[in-house]
């Protein structure tokens, strides 16, 4: 496939900062990353739970739901995942600048991949929270039986068992999920948005 050529940038008539204004909040990327089963699903969607109860607008984009749709086409080979990031990073992006507050819960093990991400937006739209988990504790909860499939070799490339997962460097949040309860969790959340005066 070619690159297209001849296309030019289209300035909207209604930015991000006038939708922000309406909505009466900011808007951002939380992006969870972390091991399979580390509860990033569960988080992404507690907290936009809670932001909706408040009247703010909220979406979820989570790994296992994009991988239906848009990324159907991509596996779990390293290049795949790269694309799979690519992708969901500027799929955030138009999400934050229509005003939104996204929760992404993707694992995104590769840190230059979510640099690359973070990159795409305007300092402090991105958001990165590592949901830390010990491997142990994310194989013993096991939700879909997929890191016992991966231990018998039934699923290749399983981050964590025979595919890295690199940690954040310098999260703007880390979760302790194997130490802390949902509703903390979110709470933790809610108070470095408040701090950022984001919400
Ligand atoms: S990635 O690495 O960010 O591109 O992965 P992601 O899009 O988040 O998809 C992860 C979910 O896919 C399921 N799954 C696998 N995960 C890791 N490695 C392999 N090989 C794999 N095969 C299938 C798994 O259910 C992941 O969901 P979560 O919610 O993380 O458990």
């Amino acid at each position: 496939m070619g690159k297209a050529t001849n296309i030019v940038w289209h300035k909207a008539a209604v930015t991000k900062q006038d939708r922000q204004l309406q909505n009466g909040h900011g808007s951002c990327v939380l992006w969870f990353t972390g091991l399979s089963g580390s509860g990033k699903s569960t988080l992404a969607n507690a907290v936009s739970a809670e932001l909706y109860r408040r009247g703010m607008n909220e979406y979820v984009l989570d790994g296992d739901n994009i991988r239906h749709g848009l990324n159907r086409d991509l596996g779990f080979s390293e290049a795949d995942r790269t694309e799979n990031i690519r992708r969901i990073g500027e799929v955030a992006k138009l999400f934050v600048d229509s005003g939104m507050i996204v929760a992404t819960a993707f694992i995104s093990p590769f840190r230059s991949d979510r640099d690359q991400v973070r990159a795409l937006f305007e300092e402090g739209d991105f958001i990165e929270v590592f949901v830390d988990c010990p491997l142990a504790e994310c194989e013993r909860r096991d939700p879909k039986q997929l890191y016992a499939k991966a231990r018998r070799g039934e699923i290749k490339d399983f981050t964590g068992i025979d595919s890295p997962y690199e940690p954040p460097v310098q999260p703007e949040i880390t979760i302790h999920t194997d130490l802390l309860s949902v509703e903390k969790a979110v709470e933790q959340i809610f108070v470095y948005l408040y701090r950022k005066n984001i919400i």
